[in-house]
């Protein structure tokens, strides 16, 4: 495994790996790494000949300060995590390398950086497109690998390939969660044990409303997952929506023919967790 921690360098090792004929595969993650990016990592080196892993706290999708400053940070842990997943290269660059100076790109994704994460976190997905466009511009892999667990993330995400016109194939993971359900987060270290106790109810509501289609209007699920989270003492749900899988519009009944995800956000005490769940109907 090397690490790289320059732009120029990394660059120069991709091309030589290009030239030779190598297809290189890229999993962005922003560090604190546990199962869910270590599926990507896995489902990546299984596609391509080389697998390429960025570690970067990225601070311009952070619209909280504090939440940028607590954010964990474990590179040593990471590093010996993607040793032994046999990662080829990882990417550990500084802020100072990534951002030599503020970048003032702007980002217009129409409607679907306007709902959801999107309305709550204002500038949120403007810093995720632009550090995933630099990641890219440096990496320009064939595939690259985001996990469903950021649901309107991904969409995000496929839209500006889609606008740019890059030839990375985006490739879908599935969530990875704990054995009790909890969809595994690098936030998730930050939570007590009570609020570990509390957290797992967000993953248990939304498999039960799964459980209650269609017999349960749109309406009555949106009511009864925010009413179960909600009477936890310890939760405070800050938006759920069931939106199609492409527009990410709200959904009205179960007769559209779209793919339907249920999408939460819930503060669990201070940290703030989000999950999904597709509603097969
Ligand atoms: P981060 O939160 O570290 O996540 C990196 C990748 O891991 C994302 O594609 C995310 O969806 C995926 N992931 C996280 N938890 C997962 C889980 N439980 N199951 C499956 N996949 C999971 O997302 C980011 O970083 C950043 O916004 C980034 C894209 C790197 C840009 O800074």
């Amino acid at each position: 495994m090397e690490v790289f921690e320059g732009i120029d360098a990394l660059r120069n090792k991709l091309e030589e790996l290009k030239k030779a004929g190598k297809t290189i595969g890229f999993v962005p993650t922003m560090g604190a790494l546990h199962q869910g990016h270590c599926s990507l990592v896995q489902r990546s080196k299984s596609e391509t000949d080389c697998t390429v892993v960025s570690v970067f706290v990225n601070p311009t999708q952070f619209n909280d300060k504090k939440d940028l400053e607590n954010y964990p940070r474990s590179f040593e842990n990471d590093s010996k995590l993607l040793e032994k997943l046999d990662t080829d290269i990882v990417f550990f660059p500084s802020v100072k390398e990534m951002y030599p100076e503020d970048s003032n790109e702007l980002w217009d994704f129409g409607m679907l950086d306007k709902v959801m994460e999107g309305a709550h976190r204002p500038g949120h997905f403007n810093g995720v497109a632009i550090i995933v466009k630099k990641l890219f511009d440096i990496v320009m892999p064939q595939k690259a690998y985001f996990g469903l667990k950021d649901f309107q993330q991904l969409t995000i995400i496929k839209e500006l390939v889609r606008r740019l016109k890059y030839p990375i194939e985006i490739v879908e993971c599935e969530i990875v969660r704990d054995t009790d359900g909890l969809a595994m987060s690098s936030r998730n270290v930050l939570l007590s044990t009570e609020e570990r106790n509390h957290a797992v109810n967000i993953s248990k509501t939304l498999f039960h409303a799964k459980s209650k289609v269609p017999e349960m209007s749109i309406n009555e699920i949106e009511t009864f997952v925010v009413d179960t989270l909600n009477n936890d003492g310890l939760l405070t749900v800050e938006y759920f929506q069931i939106v199609d899988n492409v527009a990410l519009q709200a959904v009205k009944s179960w007769n559209e023919p779209s793919i339907k995800v249920g999408c939460v956000a819930v503060k669990v005490g201070t940290i703030r967790l989000i999950d999904n769940i597709v509603f097969s109907v």
